[in-house]
């Protein structure tokens, strides 16, 4: 590590369209002097996404790539591929990104791009997760973090939170417990992956050496 103790620390651009959360919980988390990794830059493809305020806040570097400006989903994620790539990143984190990926796009960040998912993958890939898992009288939900893959929603997960559907729930205070926890785990996923355990291997995730073939689990009571 050098004097500025930044130099040996993995390069992450995060991707938002929305309030970033998410974003926030891993800017909270690379303030901490050990943490592997720091935040490059911040891109939304959309002007008015909150997330822009908390990286400028944080000195981040922040960036809009408004999609309408493209005539086509190929034209704007060539573009926006330029853009991440003007940064140099070890790990692409798309954290509320709401944008169906390229396949180009996905192969060229193969096993360093991550995704948060709000549910318990495979179950509701797509929108409307909590909506879904309320009308399916699911006992529980959670969140998943997941490598990217040509596949929506569908790359191999690596570490989910689990939690408690209760009664008198509605989307909103589901979404809110769930999202809590997405804090939790999202930056801990970027931990391992910037210190080397974690990796995308031919066969699926390997973490500290040995095979993920579930995702790891935590529940909020690990916490
Ligand atoms: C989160 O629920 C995340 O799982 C989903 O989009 C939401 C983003 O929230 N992909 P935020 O912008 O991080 O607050």
């Amino acid at each position: 590590m050098t004097s500025d103790g930044n130099t040996s620390k993995r390069r992450i651009v995060v991707l938002i369209s929305g309030g970033g959360t998410n974003l926030q919980a891993l800017i909270d988390a690379t303030r901490d002097a050990n943490f592997p990794g720091r935040i490059v830059a911040v891109i939304s493809n959309k002007p008015e996404a909150g997330g822009l305020a908390r990286a400028q806040r944080a000195s981040i570097p922040a960036e809009t790539l408004d999609h309408r400006a493209f005539e086509s989903r190929e034209t704007f994620d060539q573009a926006l591929m330029t853009r991440i790539d003007r940064h140099q990143p070890d790990l692409v984190v798309l954290a509320g990104f709401m944008r169906i990926l390229t396949d180009d796009f996905v192969r060229h960040y193969r096993g360093r791009m991550l995704n948060i998912h709000p549910s318990l993958l495979p179950r509701y890939p797509g929108l409307h997760t909590h909506r879904q898992a309320l009308a399916a009288g699911d006992a529980e939900h959670g969140a998943t973090v997941h490598f990217v893959t040509e596949e929506l929603d569908g790359g191999p997960g690596i570490l989910q939170t689990r939690v408690p559907i209760l009664p008198g729930d509605t989307e909103a205070s589901l979404a809110s417990r769930v999202l809590k926890e997405e804090h939790r785990i999202y930056p801990e996923v970027v931990s391992w992956f910037c210190t080397g355990r974690l990796s995308l291997g031919p066969q699926g995730p390997i973490l500290d050496g040995q095979p993920l073939t579930a995702p790891q689990q935590r529940s909020s009571s690990t916490y």
